[in-house]
């Protein structure tokens, strides 16, 4: 699959017209894919031509993540991005994706310091992030999170959860390391996910947990798809950085991220080899990927 593109002044972009073959992806969709067992691939994108080449790629969510703090604006960590930095990513990538009638699902991450505060902040943020064109919003932590979850649910928001290492607070958790790795620490993970989704959370990132935590979870939550990085493989499905994924990054990439550039001849290629590597169960290699 590959998109037709229209030169512009700055570069090419695929013209206003393509026509998507392809069904938008959507929470009953998702669902479906999931009782089937199969896997969901998710890419974060920051704008609209690589939010186009995902699409085309045939990846069914993209992240806006919050990760755009490093690898866009080279901060060290995501403390400082800020509500009005994601909604202008936000739109890039609708933008992008309108443009080629994509059909991938968006989610939104709700940046530090914009849901904490209170239900009534997190409503005001969430609703600016599904106004920039997200069709659900991320936010880290459990616990204190359930009750912004159930609310932002009731209220029509869909909400992808985030436990393991929260990047968030990364201050707290004294650096990016694997979490749940003791019986206590995981006991706690695994209640604050079955809270998650009781309260209404339809997915749910797992980033750096041991493998076998993720795949007791993933059986555990039948309507909340658990999304690994650097999870494992027993995940409902997979998420990677796009700059880490493509090999293009200022320093080392972690354990758990293979580039796929270096085996595809470009990036449409490479995100379609990624794709195929999530669905055939050949990414991650537990072996050399997880905990
Ligand atoms: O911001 C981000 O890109 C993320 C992923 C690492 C899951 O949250």
């Amino acid at each position: 699959m590959s998109i037709s593109t229209a030169a512009t002044p700055y570069g090419t972009l695929p013209p206003a017209s393509t026509p998507s073959a392809r069904k938008p992806v959507s929470l009953p969709r998702l669902q479906e894919m999931r009782d089937r067992g199969e896997k969901i691939t998710m890419l974060t994108a920051y704008d609209a031509t690589f939010a186009a080449v995902a699409d085309a790629a045939g990846v069914e969510c993209i992240l806006v993540g919050d990760s755009l703090g490093m690898v866009c604006q080279g901060q060290s960590s995501t403390v400082a991005v800020t509500l009005e930095h994601m909604a202008y990513h936000t739109k890039s990538v609708t933008r992008g994706l309108r443009r080629v009638q994509g059909t991938t699902w968006v989610v939104g991450d709700l940046p530090f310091g914009s849901y904490q505060e209170s239900k009534e902040q997190a409503i005001r943020s969430a609703t600016v992030m599904m106004q920039a064109g997200a069709h659900m919003v991320k936010l880290e932590g459990g616990g204190w999170t359930t009750e912004i979850v159930q609310f932002l649910v009731e209220r029509g928001i869909p909400v992808c959860a985030h436990l393991g290492l929260t990047p968030q607070t990364v201050h707290a958790l004294g650096g990016y390391r694997v979490q749940g790795k003791t019986d206590e620490s995981a006991a706690i993970l695994k209640r604050h996910a079955h809270e998650l989704q009781d309260a209404g959370a339809t997915m749910l990132v797992l980033e750096m947990v041991p493998a076998v935590l993720s795949a007791a979870l993933t059986q555990e939550l039948p309507r909340c798809h658990t999304i690994g990085i650097g999870a494992g493989k027993g995940t409902a499905g997979q998420v990677l950085v796009l700059h880490d994924m493509l090999g293009v990054n200022l320093g080392k990439n972690a354990k758990f991220v293979r580039n796929f550039m270096e085996e595809a001849g470009g990036v449409q290629a490479a995100m379609a080899a990624y794709v195929k590597a999530v669905k055939e169960g050949s990414f991650p290699d537990d072996a050399i990927h997880a905990w």
